[in-house]
C-alpha cells in the first residue's frame, strides 16, 4: 500500500480516469506505432560540436552550431512548454493542451487545475501523462513557439528575458537542467528531442565559445 502511494499520488489516480477519456484516441494511435520504432524512423541524431570545427569563420561557426542546437530548441518537446499563449501545447503535432489549462500564478496552473494535479514526478505511461518534479509552464517572456531561431537566440541571451541568466548559467541550464532533460525521456507516444542532452550541451558550449552569435533569420 505504501508503495502504491508513492507510485500513484492522489492526483494521478484521478488523472488515470481523466486521461483515459482525454487520450483514448491517441492511445490507439500509440499502440499502432511503438515509441521505439518512431525513434528509429525519425533518425534524429545531432551532429557533434567537433563537426563544426572546420568552419574557419568564427561567426559562421557559432551560427552553424546554434542552428544545429536549434533542432532541439524548436522540437515539440521544448515548444510545448514555451508556448506563445497562456495555454501549453501537447504532442508531436503541438495541438493546444486538452483539457484547456492556463499558466496561472508562477506557471503552475489555475486553482483547481494545477499542473501537478495531473502531472506527477515522473512520466506515467499507462495514462500517457508526462511528469517531472517541477512540471510548470515557462513564463511569457520565455515564449518560443511561433518565433524564428534568430528571435529565440536573441531572447535567451537577454538577462531581462531569460530569468537573469548569465551565459554560463544558460549553458548550465541547457546542459544539465533536469526539466530540460525530460525532453530526451518524454514517455510513451512522444518523440524525444534529437541527440542527447550532453551533445546538446556541447553544441551550446561551443556556440558560446565562438561568441554566441545569432542566426540572421
Ligand atoms: C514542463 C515544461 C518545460 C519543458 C518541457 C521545457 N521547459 Fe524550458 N523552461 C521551463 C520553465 C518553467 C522555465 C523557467 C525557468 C525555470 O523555472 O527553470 C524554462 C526556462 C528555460 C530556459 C531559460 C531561458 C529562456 O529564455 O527560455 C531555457 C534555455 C530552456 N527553458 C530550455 C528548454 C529546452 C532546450 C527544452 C527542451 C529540451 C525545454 N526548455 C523544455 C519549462 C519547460
Ligand atoms: C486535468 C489534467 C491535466 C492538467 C491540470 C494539466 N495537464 Fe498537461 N497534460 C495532461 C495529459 C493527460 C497530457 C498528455 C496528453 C497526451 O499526450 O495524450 C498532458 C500533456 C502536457 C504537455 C505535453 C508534453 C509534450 O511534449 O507532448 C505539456 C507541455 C503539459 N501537459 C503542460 C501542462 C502544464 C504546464 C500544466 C499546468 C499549467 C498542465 N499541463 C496541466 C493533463 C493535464
Amino acid at each position: 500500500m505504501a508503495a502504491m502511494k508513492t507510485l500513484l499520488p492522489a492526483g494521478l489516480v484521478v488523472l488515470g480516469l481523466a486521461a483515459a477519456v482525454f487520450t483514448s484516441a491517441s492511445l490507439l494511435e500509440a499502440s499502432a506505432a511503438p515509441a521505439e520504432s518512431r525513434i528509429e524512423q525519425s533518425g534524429m541524431e545531432l551532429r557533434p560540436a567537433a563537426d563544426f570545427a572546420n568552419i574557419a569563420n568564427t561567426r559562421a561557426r557559432s551560427i552553424a552550431l546554434f542552428q544545429e542546437a536549434g533542432r532541439v530548441i524548436t522540437s515539440p518537446r521544448c515548444l510545448n512548454c514555451h508556448p506563445a499563449t497562456e495555454r501549453p501545447l501537447q504532442g508531436d503535432d503541438m495541438h493546444p493542451h486538452e483539457p484547456p489549462v492556463k499558466r496561472g500564478a508562477g506557471g503552475m496552473g489555475m486553482p483547481g487545475m494545477r499542473c501537478l494535479t495531473c502531472h506527477g514526478a515522473a512520466n506515467f505511461d499507462p495514462g500517457r501523462v508526462p511528469g517531472n518534479p517541477r512540471w510548470l509552464l515557462a513564463p511569457p517572456e520565455m515564449a518560443w513557439a511561433g518565433k524564428s531561431l534568430k528571435q529565440i537566440c536573441v531572447q535567451i541571451k537577454d538577462p531581462h528575458l531569460n530569468g537573469g541568466k548569465s551565459m554560463q548559467d544558460l549553458i548550465e541550464h541547457m546542459a544539465h537542467d533536469q526539466l530540460v532533460g525530460w525532453g530526451w525521456n518524454p514517455g510513451a507516444g512522444r518523440t524525444p528531442a534529437p541527440g542527447t542532452q550532453e551533445e546538446f550541451g556541447n553544441l551550446i558550449q561551443a556556440w558560446a565559445d565562438a561568441g554566441a552569435q545569432c542566426p540572421t533569420k
